[in-house]
Parts: structure tokens; sequence; C-alpha cells
């Protein structure tokens, strides 16, 4: 109706007053058609880039400042710590200038590195051996930066260069976070449910090659998934419950590669069981409820737990509880930096891993907002990260 009356209308005019009317309609499409895109892309996927580029370098921020130069990863009291740091002025004072990263991000970028030079080519051909040769070439940039013994060895181990080269047998004690601590840039190279297949392959097998052990490989799975809801915005208190959801096809993946069978599916128990028992404990078992923590969770109270919850008392070394104190600190602080750093960054565990892991997760769903810029802003290999989240942008 409107339509063919403002066609009639349109008839009607003179030849000038016809062509100043079209031109008056191309302007208004050129403007909706902006428009749209603009809102398109606020609406979308707002601010994407910069999360991918904040949750690799807050990432390594994390890692550098609870490794503190090798001062308070290794120390078993938190409160100590965090009387250090309130000396220091606090973490909006912490400056992480004279801080160098610790292996967690060295790995992580390597494992960045290999995804970026693999480019849309995901196949265990290409992409493998570039992982295996990137892990083996990052141990020449552990001075200063305390590796982990399981991941100095097994990269020695790996020959990039020869076919199933990368592939290493099952390792009894290979259940510490190394596999863990740099998987979170996989979460971002395959966010979509799509991508869901590639995501539980590509973390696995990658972890596999220094920690062939389901207590170690299923952390890095852990890491990259919780990154992928991270960068999805899924609200946190379903991530747990979304991982155990995911536990069986991790393992019918893993039954399928034929690769030590038995030993992987004997060992395999621990992980699930460790997580089961945590979301209980929380009350998030069930993916919908939101969580629920003690009365008084404070320094002390929260050393205890990260203990409690650990394999051998100290928390977040193994693959396991690395993800586990990272995910405890995201549910616990909300939008609030400071207090995530209070809880996975400085604590008597494994601090720098999970600090690492806890960074990204953060960085991938608020960006840069509330993070205090000395904080991140002298960060070591700074331009090196923020490239790799760009480039691991452009890929999705
Ligand atoms: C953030 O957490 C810190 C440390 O627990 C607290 O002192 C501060 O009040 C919190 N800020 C907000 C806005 O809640
Ligand atoms: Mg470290």
């Amino acid at each position: 109706m409107i339509l063919q009356s403002a066609f009639t209308f349109y008839m009607r005019q003179e030849a000038r007053c016809k062509s100043w009317i079209r031109l008056i309609l191309l302007l208004l499409l050129l403007f909706t058609g902006l428009c749209y895109k603009y809102f398109f892309w606020t609406g979308m996927c707002s601010g994407l880039v910069e999360n991918y580029v904040a949750a690799m370098v807050l990432s390594a921020a994390g890692d550098a400042l609870g490794y503190n130069n090798n001062k308070w990863e290794f120390c078993r009291d938190g409160q100590k710590i965090h009387n250090e740091l309130a000396k220091l002025g606090g973490i909006e004072n912490l400056d992480v200038e004279s801080r160098r990263v610790s292996d967690d991000t060295v790995m992580h970028i390597a494992t960045a590195e290999a995804l970026v030079e693999a480019g849309s080519d995901i196949e265990p051909t290409k992409l493998y051996p570039l992982l295996a040769k990137k892990y083996k070439e990052c141990m020449k940039d552990m001075d200063g930066r305390a590796p982990g013994q399981c991941c100095m060895t097994s990269a020695l181990s790996l020959k990039p260069g020869s076919p199933n080269g990368w592939k290493l047998p099952f390792q009894s004690n290979a259940g510490g976070c190394g596999a863990a601590m740099r998987a979170m840039c996989i979460g971002l190279r395959f966010p979509g449910p799509k991508q869901l297949p590639d995501l539980i392959r590509v973390s696995i097998d990658s972890g596999k090659m220094t920690h062939h052990h389901p207590t170690g490989y299923l952390g890095s799975l852990a890491a990259a998934l919780f990154t992928s809801y991270a960068i999805n915005r899924k609200p946190p208190h379903e991530w747990g419950r979304g991982l155990l959801d995911l536990l069986p096809k991790a393992k019918a993946f893993v039954v399928e590669s034929g690769h030590d069978v038995e030993a992987n599916l004997e060992s395999w128990p621990y992980f699930e069981n460790q997580w089961k028992a945590y979301l209980k404990k929380r009350g998030i078992l069930d993916g919908k409820s939101p969580p629920t923590f003690p009365e008084k969770y404070d320094v002390e109270e929260r050393d205890q737990f990260y203990k409690d919850i650990s394999y051998s008392g100290w928390g977040g070394s193994s693959g396991h509880d690395a993800p586990m104190i990272a995910y405890d600190a995201i549910l616990g602080a909300g939008e609030n930096w400071t207090e995530l750093t209070h809880r996975a960054f400085f604590h008597g565990g494994d601090s720098d891993s999970t600090a690492a892991i806890a960074g990204a997760w953060w960085g991938a769903m608020y960006g840069f907002k509330g993070v205090s810029p000395v904080n991140y802003k002298m960060l070591e290999y700074r331009e090196r990260l923020e490239r790799l989240g760009r480039d691991l942008y452009q890929l999705v």
C-alpha cells in the first residue's frame, strides 16, 4: 500500500525532482547500511580483537606477576606473598617491567605461533610437527624462567622432522600442569561449537607431546575449553558442567587414537573424579546454580583449599588443579581484577600457572577493563603476544 502510493507520487514528479528523490533515497540506503554494519559488529562481537589480545597479554602478565622472578612461584606461604604485595603498594601499583615471564608464557607463545604458522591447515601432518618444533625450540629461551622437568625432558625427545616424531609414549608421572598452562590459545583458535572436535583433538594431542597422561593432557583440554567459553561469554558457573559433559568425547578420541590406550584408561578417573568433587563442593555440578563459597575464604583458607584439592600438596601444579584454581578465582572474583589476582596469582601453590590461565580467561571475557596499566604495559614479549592475539583472531 505505502510502497504503491509512494511510487505513484514519484511518477507524478517532474524529471528534476525525480533525480533529487533518487539521490535522497540513495543516501538513505547508504546511511542505514553503515548503521547496520556498525551495530552488527558492535553487537555481535564487541571488542573481540581486543579480547583476543587481552587474553594473550594478561595471561603473560599474570605469569610474570605470579612468578615474580622465581620469588613467589615457589613460596608456599600465601600470607607472606600478600604481605609483600601490600608493601609494594598492592596489585594496582605492581609494575611488571622488572618481572620476566616464566616457562608458562614461553610455551604458550610456542603453541600460539604453531597455530598461526599452520594457518587454516590444522591437519596433524601440518600442525603437529610445527607444535613439536616450537616446543623443542622454546626450551632455548628458558634461562631464569624455571621450566618444568617433564616439559624439558619430553621436549628434548620430540622429533619434529620425522613422521610421528611428535608422538611420545604414555608416562605415569606426567600429570603436571605443563600442558594446561600453554593451551589457552587453542580455545581462541577454535571458539565455535562446530570447532569443538578440533579443540578436543589439538588440546589433547599437543598436551600429550610433553604430558602423555590424562591428568596432564585433560588439563590442556580444560584450559582450552574454558578459554573458548570465556571468549563466547558463557556464564562461568556453567563451564564446569560443560567440561564434565565433554569428557566422554575426549575419552572416545583417546581410545580411537589407539596409542597406549590401556594405560590411558587406567589413569583416566582421577581428573574426572577431582572435577566432579570440586563442582559438587561449589554447588555447580548441575551447570545451573550459582556457586557457593565458604563464609570465610581469605588467603589462609584458600591456601588450605588449594592444598586439599592438589595431588601432592602443591596446589595448581597438576593438570587437574591448575585450571581448577583459576576457575575458582574466576567464579569468586566476578568482574574485579584485584580480587582475581588475589585468588589466582598470589597464593602458596604453583601461582604463576594458575595466574597465566586465569589471566587468559579474564582477558577473553573482559578485555583490559579495570586492569591497572602498570600490570601489563612494560610486559616482556608484549608486542609478540599482541600480534599473536590479532593473528589468532584473523584465523577464526
Ligand atoms: C575488588 O576487590 C578488592 C579486593 O578484595 C576490594 O578491596 C575492592 O573493594 C573490590 N572492588 C569492588 C568494586 O568491589
Ligand atoms: Mg612458570
